[in-house]
């Protein structure tokens, strides 16, 4: 990092591309391999899946909403507008808008759907989504795409996403998924699973191309800094739901 006059710190290009993919390689959290080799208890799972549809699934939409509204480059506008289109309608790829389709999953296990039109957040998920809310709405269009794109929609495995010799990120056959072979979810169910494996590429290259190409060098350590927030906010919002599902570190 270095100095530019007074008050600003400016980034170089590489360093704020290493310091987006620390970031992101940090999303992972202890209890997560309990989901997925059938730990948690059925009943349990509800407050796991519920939160995640509270928590930022019914409401993604709207957040690419927040970035693309704040944004003044109209080649970054597009990338939204079109992942927007996507999540809101499923009219490119996946059929139906992506909220709807995540409760197949629910109604796929036979849980209470009802449950989910009344979830009270945990403490530190509602933290989460209250963060979520101002870094979408009031931080400027860059931070609000690195936290949507980057952050949310992203994974651990972003740097196979830029560097050819990096580690993918894992596409296991689907009757693999744990939901199937732990929870007996129907194969079909998994409709938002298929739709995300035929855009994920594209949204992910996407919003890199519209971070490292248009985040002025003024800005990059507001963004690095926010997407920080964001990982501690995550980490902390699944403690609680481990935490909730009965699980220890
Ligand atoms: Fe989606």
């Amino acid at each position: 990092m270095r100095s530019s006059g007074y008050t600003s710190v400016c980034m170089h290009a590489d360093e704020f591309q290493e310091a987006l993919l620390r970031v992101m390689e940090r999303k992972q959290h202890w209890a997560w391999p309990a989901f997925t080799n059938g730990r948690v208890a059925k009943d349990q799972l509800h407050i796991h899946l519920e939160h995640e549809y509270a928590v930022y699934v019914r409401d993604f939409p709207v957040m690419v909403g927040r970035a693309y509204v704040q944004c003044p480059i109209p080649e970054v506008r597009r990338e939204l507008a079109e992942n927007l289109y996507e999540e809101e309608t499923g009219g490119l790829a996946a059929g139906r808008p992506h909220p709807e389709l995540f409760m197949e999953y629910p109604r796929g296990l036979g849980m209470d759907l009802e449950r989910f039109e009344r979830v009270t957040l945990l403490p530190r998920a509602k933290k989460y989504r209250d963060f979520l809310d101002t870094a979408t709405g009031e931080k400027g269009w860059d931070v609000a795409t690195a936290v949507v794109t980057l952050f949310i929609e992203g994974t651990a495995h972003e740097r196979g996403e830029l560097d050819p010799n990096a580690k993918k990120r894992p596409e296991p056959p689907l009757e693999e998924h744990p939901l199937v072979k732990h929870y007996g979810l129907p194969i079909e169910s998994l409709k938002l699973t298929k739709a995300h494996r035929k855009v994920e590429g594209n949204h992910r290259a996407s919003a890199w191309k519209s971070v490292l190409g248009h985040v002025k060098e003024d800005r990059r350590s507001a963004v690095v800094k926010a997407m920080e927030q964001a990982l501690m906010h995550w980490l902390a919002y699944r403690d609680d739901v481990a935490e909730a599902c009965s699980l220890k570190p």
